[in-house]
């Protein structure tokens, strides 16, 4: 009897004879043997079915077996150095649950607005099923960061009734005809159930009305939130650290060979290691007000319109040589070869006007402001590890942040910076803990004091210094694959203009 076992376990029945259930991939045939290229959600593995008596029943109906079909194959496991995953299975039975037609997503280029319209088809594309493996490994990893480290798991609330992270980025909700906020985060109660535990974290979905379509903003995005009593910036920072290096280690462990797969020069990623490089706001200024930044983005600048001249006459070319006759394999080379040209084209037309402004921006970055998009790319160009971006001014960072008492012009947080140009991933701050300033910085802020009535209290009765911060898994997960744009970190993305599917 065949053993019924996925792709990922073949290792243990080499020799054996067994049943695969799954999806077909891709297949080819040479008119003798058909190779059916088989996934199950575990993994893919080529499946060849040798025509002849044996075979006959179904080979012809495997070998024309649409795209995406579902199917039972049975047979014997047999080591092969050239098949991915070093396995293949050799059919001696072979079923067809359902024919698939006409399968959208074909092995031919498509553009993103497509892809992303076939969301829920596209999952099953290798890219895409190694990202979210990657995600799901990266949540796993968080969660045992904060279980082993003494942190209790507290579940705040989604529907909000005071703005947590300043009012531009409320969505609003009907709640029984009084209007509600979906949580921006779970910061605040968080704070209250410190008081309770000690050490607990949030960890869930996370709603801001993202005004801007960029690379990095979702309006549903998933973030978990540490919260410590007792902590100073210096031991919150030390967490940040620890959590950093503890999730990275482990994605690697897991799954360099994916992150290659996925064209991810792991080397950056080996390099993480704590003391991650300090900075405060002022320091990060002069940086980019000085010379050091305006060579790199001129530089871009240069090296990015080159690459587009390049792009075009690789298109130019292209474009001309289809026009040609060309044996099919060439075609379906150059067809590939050029749509990746256009997009890559397409990104660069969409920067290189850009990067003027951002010089200009840099420039002039005057006292108070917050670090914008490019600003935090170029800082975390110029330094090989992540950086800690600390002491902003009161005046662009959250009421609640406590303010520096050697220096009031500015706010104990800190933000960490992703190297390799991919920016913040995490947002923190020390809490302020003592009534009167924090009442003053509600009203400084414009905010109503009675919504934070039950948040004041946390400060009336045993208030403490204390403190956290607030990582996104999606732009953490952007990093760690390697990804431009985040809208790929997520099972649905949702963005400006972009809810279905
Ligand atoms: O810096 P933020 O806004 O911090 C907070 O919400 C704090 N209450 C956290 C805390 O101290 N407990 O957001 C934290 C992180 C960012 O660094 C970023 O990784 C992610 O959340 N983030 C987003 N990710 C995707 N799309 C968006 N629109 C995001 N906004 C924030």
């Amino acid at each position: 009897m065949p053993i019924r076992t996925t792709i990922a376990a073949l290792k243990d029945h080499v020799g054996g004879q067994v049943t695969l259930c799954g999806w077909l991939y891709n297949s080819r045939d040479s008119g003798k043997l058909a190779f059916l290229q088989v996934r199950d959600g575990t993994g893919i593995c080529q499946c060849v079915i040798e025509k002849n008596d044996r075979t006959e029943p179904f080979y012809e109906n495997a070998r024309k077996l649409p795209q995406e079909s579902s199917l039972r194959v049975t047979g014997t496991v047999v080591t092969s150095e050239k098949a991915r995953g070093g396995y293949e299975v050799h059919v001696t039975d072979f079923a067809c649950v359902h024919a698939a037609h006409d399968y959208p997503i074909t092995p031919k280029p498509h553009g993103i607005d497509f892809l992303m319209k076939h969301r829920h088809l596209w999952f099953r594309s290798q890219r895409q099923w190694i990202i979210l493996r990657v995600r799901a490994t990266l949540i796993d990893a968080i969660r045992r960061f904060f279980n082993d480290n003494g942190f209790v798991l507290i579940d705040t609330p989604i529907f909000s009734p005071a703005a947590g992270e300043g009012t531009s980025t409320l969505f609003s909700v009907d709640y029984f005809g009084e209007p509600v906020y979906l949580a921006q985060t779970g910061q605040l109660y968080l704070e209250s159930a410190c008081m309770a535990h000690g050490k607990v974290y949030c960890f869930g979905p996370t709603f801001r009305a993202e005004k801007s379509k960029t690379r990095r903003h979702l309006t549903e995005f998933w973030m978990v939130e540490p919260e410590i009593a007792f902590a100073s910036l210096d031991d919150l920072i030390a967490v940040a650290e620890d959590f950093i290096c503890s999730v990275v280690e482990r994605v690697l462990t897991d799954h360099r060979n994916d992150l290659i797969e996925l064209g991810r020069d792991v080397t950056p990623l080996e390099r993480i290691k704590k003391p991650f490089a300090r900075l405060k706001l002022e320091q990060a200024a002069e940086i980019l007000r000085g010379p050091r930044t305006r060579e790199l983005l001129e530089n871009d600048l240069r090296e990015k319109s080159a690459e587009l001249e390049r792009l075009t006459k690789l298109i130019d070319d292209g474009e001309a040589k289809l026009k040609g006759s060309l044996k099919k394999w060439e075609h379906e080379k150059l067809v590939h070869e050029v749509h990746n040209a256009r997009e890559l084209r397409a990104d660069l037309e969409e920067q290189i006007p850009n990067i003027p402004h951002h010089i200009e921006l840099a420039a002039n970055f005057k006292w108070p402001s917050d670090l914008g998009g490019s600003d935090e790319t170029v800082i975390s160009r110029l330094h090989d590890g992540p950086v800690f971006c600390t002491h902003y001014p009161k005046e662009v960072k959250a009421f609640y942040m406590r303010l520096d008492r050697s220096d009031p012009r500015v706010v104990e947080n800190f933000d960490l910076l992703a190297p390799e140009g991919f920016g913040e991933i995490i947002g923190g701050s020390a809490r302020e803990e003592d009534l009167d300033t924090l009442i003053g910085r509600i009203h400084e802020d414009g905010l109503p004091q009675q919504p934070y009535e039950w948040y004041l209290d946390l400060r009336r009765y045993g208030s403490v210094p204390h403190g956290g911060f607030g990582l996104g898994v999606e732009r953490t997960l952007a990093w760690l694959c390697g990804l431009k744009h985040i809208r790929e970190t997520i099972p649905y993305a949702r963005m400006m203009g972009k809810v279905y599917p």
